[in-house]
C-alpha cells in the first residue's frame, strides 16, 4: 500500500470536472440543491440528479447519500449535509468529522479507487477553514490507515488560500505520523 502522503493530494479547481470515481457534494439536509458547490454539481450533473434526490428523502447532518454522477466525469456523487457553523459548541466538530467518515464508508462500499470532497461547510455554512481542513485531513488520515479503498482521496478547493490550509493541515499529520 503506498505510503499516505500518496494517497491523499491537494487539488486547487472546480470539483465538477474531477474525472474521478466520486465527488462529495456540500449539499442541504432537503438534498434537492441549492448554492455554492451544491448549486455547480447540480447544474453540471443535469436535471436527472435532482429526480434521483427526490426519491431518497433528505439527509440528517453528518450523514451522506449516494446517487449516480449523471453528466458529470464522476461516477458517483456523495450528498453530504454539513453541519452550520454556530460558535463550535454545539457538537459541530463531530458532526463534520462524520460528514467526511461517512462519505468516506460508502465510497468505499462502492468500491471507489478516488474520492473527492470540496471544503464542506466552510463556505454558507462559515465553518472557520483552518479548524475544517485539520478535520478533513485528520478523518480521511484515519480512515485510509484502515482501508485499501478508496485509494486516493483529493481535496478539491475553490481557492489557493483554502490549498494553501490543506497544505498545512497535511504537513503537521505527516510531522506527527513520522
Ligand atoms: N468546486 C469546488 N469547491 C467549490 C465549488 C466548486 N465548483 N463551488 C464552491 N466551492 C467551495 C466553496 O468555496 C467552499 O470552500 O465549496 C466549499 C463549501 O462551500 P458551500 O458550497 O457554500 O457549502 P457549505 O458551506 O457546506 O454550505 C452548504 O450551501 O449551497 C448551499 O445547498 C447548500 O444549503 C447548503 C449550503
Amino acid at each position: 500500500m503506498s505510503t499516505l502522503g500518496q494517497r491523499i493530494s491537494i487539488h486547487t479547481g472546480d470539483i465538477t470536472r474531477l474525472a474521478v470515481d466520486a465527488i462529495v457534494n456540500a449539499a442541504n439536509s432537503s438534498l434537492l440543491g441549492g448554492r455554492g458547490v451544491d448549486g455547480a454539481i447540480h447544474r453540471a450533473a443535469g436535471p436527472e440528479l435532482e429526480f434521483e434526490c427526490r426519491m431518497l428523502n433528505g439527509c440528517k447532518v453528518g450523514d451522506a447519500k449516494l446517487t449516480k454522477g449523471y453528466r458529470l466525469p464522476a461516477r458517483y456523487i456523495i450528498h453530504t449535509v454539513g453541519p452550520v457553523w454556530q460558535g463550535g459548541g454545539k457538537g459541530e466538530a463531530g458532526l463534520l468529522t462524520s460528514c467526511y467518515r461517512r462519505s468516506l464508508e460508502i465510497a468505499h462500499i462502492h468500491d471507489c479507487r478516488t474520492v473527492a470532497f470540496p471544503a464542506i461547510s466552510t463556505g454558507i455554512y462559515r465553518y472557520p477553514k483552518n479548524e475544517a481542513a485539520v478535520i478533513a485531513v485528520g478523518t480521511a488520515s484515519d480512515f485510509l490507515q484502515q482501508k485499501a479503498l478508496p485509494e486516493t482521496v483529493v481535496f478539491c478547493c475553490f481557492d489557493d488560500e483554502t490549498a494553501e490550509l490543506y497544505r498545512c493541515a497535511v504537513a503537521d499529520l505527516d510531522k506527527r505520523l513520522t
